[in-house]
């Protein structure tokens, strides 16, 4: 029988997942959902063979999620014949080693963010990764979000004249709580750095997603908790309140605040502008969110209100200031989800979105996908607010080939 010409070719991928925590599961529902939402790519994920040191979250792999099979050691997952690409979804401390053997075995990967905790970390599996000619994607999943796509092409299309300040946020609510849980997000040597990596990191890409390169930087930082509950590794998440447990101290900063200038154009005119990130806010819950101010109009999005966009095109008129824009079919993949305007689309479907943008890379197709390059620019800008935040300097940051921006410009 003749092929149907309106049938797709069909891209069988076989999915390895090492880490089965909150992003492990998400990832997995989000290559799940992925031929439903994107039918067009022809593109049919099949989980193969997930890994984790905790062997619940490894028969929750096999019995919940649908893996073929599961382990309890990374490796085996690399080794697998049938895995063709890796999401790799560990705690920060593993993502050199990880990210590293999955380059040496050449499997594609999808890393959650930061990638490492520091900036050599990330630098060593950008290399491997690009050594071997690989396909990544970064877990920096709110540049997907339709009102942050939309905001990207205003800027780039000009609508609110020049950039000329910045402001953004993530303001999160998971440690707020004082017995909230000593997860390994707060152990220098699990996590690295705190809030910096943790929650300005996001900031940092979706600026750079949105605006451009961030040029110069300087930083302070403060912890707000000295100390908190242990919380045994693969036990429970991050949001975790634990009552009259055993202490241990908090050895990373629970806020952080920078000043930025991002690169400029060929006048030098570049924007400057102020980053904050905690992980104690009283009052946002996972307040990530930017202002942009350009000569000619505004834009203002918060992830706490995800589906809304606040939009002032032009100085005047009788229409001047805000209007509220509710996501519709014309902002960014919104139409894949929902069929008419202002139906409430979530994180996950974040996600989904970067599912596809990285298996579309793999199978040839557009390169959309945020990559180890994207991730190396971030922790250059955290690293570089790091170094400010120890001796209150300003600091240049060094500018990296490849990345989404760098690829508009
Ligand atoms: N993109 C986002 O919005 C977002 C949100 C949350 C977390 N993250 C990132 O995702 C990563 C994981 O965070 P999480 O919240 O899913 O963590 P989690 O604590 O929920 O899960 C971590 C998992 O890793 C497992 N693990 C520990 N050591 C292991 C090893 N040697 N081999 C295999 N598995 C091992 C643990 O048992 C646990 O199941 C982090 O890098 C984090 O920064 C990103």
């Amino acid at each position: 029988m003749a092929a149907d010409p309106t049938t797709p070719p069909r891209h069988h991928l076989g999915v390895g997942l090492i880490s089965v925590g909150w992003m492990g599961k998400l990832h997995s529902r989000a290559y799940q959902a992925l031929p439903y939402v994107y039918p067009e790519t022809g593109i049919r994920p099949r989980l193969v063979h997930a890994a984790d040191t905790a062997a619940d979250r490894v028969a929750y792999a096999t019995d919940v999620l649908g893996y073929a099979r599961g382990s309890g050691d990374y490796r085996e997952v690399l080794a697998d014949p049938e895995v063709d690409v890796v999401s790799i979804c560990a705690p920060n401390m593993l993502h050199r080693e990880i990210g590293v053997a999955a380059a040496e075995a050449a499997k594609p990967f999808w890393i959650e963010k930061p990638v490492g905790r520091t900036v050599e970390e990330t630098a060593a599996v950008a290399a491997a990764a690009n050594a071997a000619g690989l396909v990544t994607s970064i877990g920096f999943n709110y540049r997907h979000a339709p009102a942050v796509e939309h905001s990207r092409e205003l800027v780039a299309q000009g609508a609110l004249g020049r950039v000329t300040n910045v402001r953004a946020v993530f303001f999160a609510s998971y440690a707020a709580e004082p017995k909230g849980a000593l997860s390994w997000r707060f152990n220098r040597e699990l996590a690295g750095s705190g809030a910096l990596g943790d929650l300005l990191s996001h900031v940092v890409d979706l600026l750079q997603y949105v605006v451009g390169p961030v040029a110069e930087v300087t930083a302070l930082t403060s912890t707000v908790y000295r100390e908190r509950p242990l919380l045994p590794m693969g036990s429970a998440t991050h949001f975790a309140v634990i009552e009259d447990g055993e202490l241990g101290p908090v050895e990373n900063e629970d806020y952080a605040a920078a000043l930025v200038r991002f690169a400029g154009d060929a006048q030098g005119a570049g924007a400057v502008g102020t980053l904050e990130a905690s992980r104690t806010i009283v009052g946002p819950q996972c307040g990530l969110g930017f202002e942009l101010y350009g000569t000619d109009g505004s834009l203002a999005w918060n992830f706490e209100r995800l589906n809304e966009l606040r939009v002032c095109l032009g100085r005047g008129g009788p229409h001047q200031g805000y209007t509220t824009v509710l996501a519709n079919p014309q902002l960014g993949d919104y139409a894949r989800f929902q069929p008419g305007p202002g139906i409430a689309m979530g994180y996950d479907d974040l996600k989904v979105t970067e599912a596809k943008k990285f298996l579309v890379a793999v199978t040839g197709g557009e390169r959309a996908n945020c990559s180890v390059d994207d991730a190396l620019s971030a922790a250059e800008v955290v690293a570089a607010a790091e170094r400010s935040a120890a001796d209150g300097s300003w600091q240049k940051v060094p500018a990296v080939p490849g990345t989404t921006a760098a690829r508009r410009s």
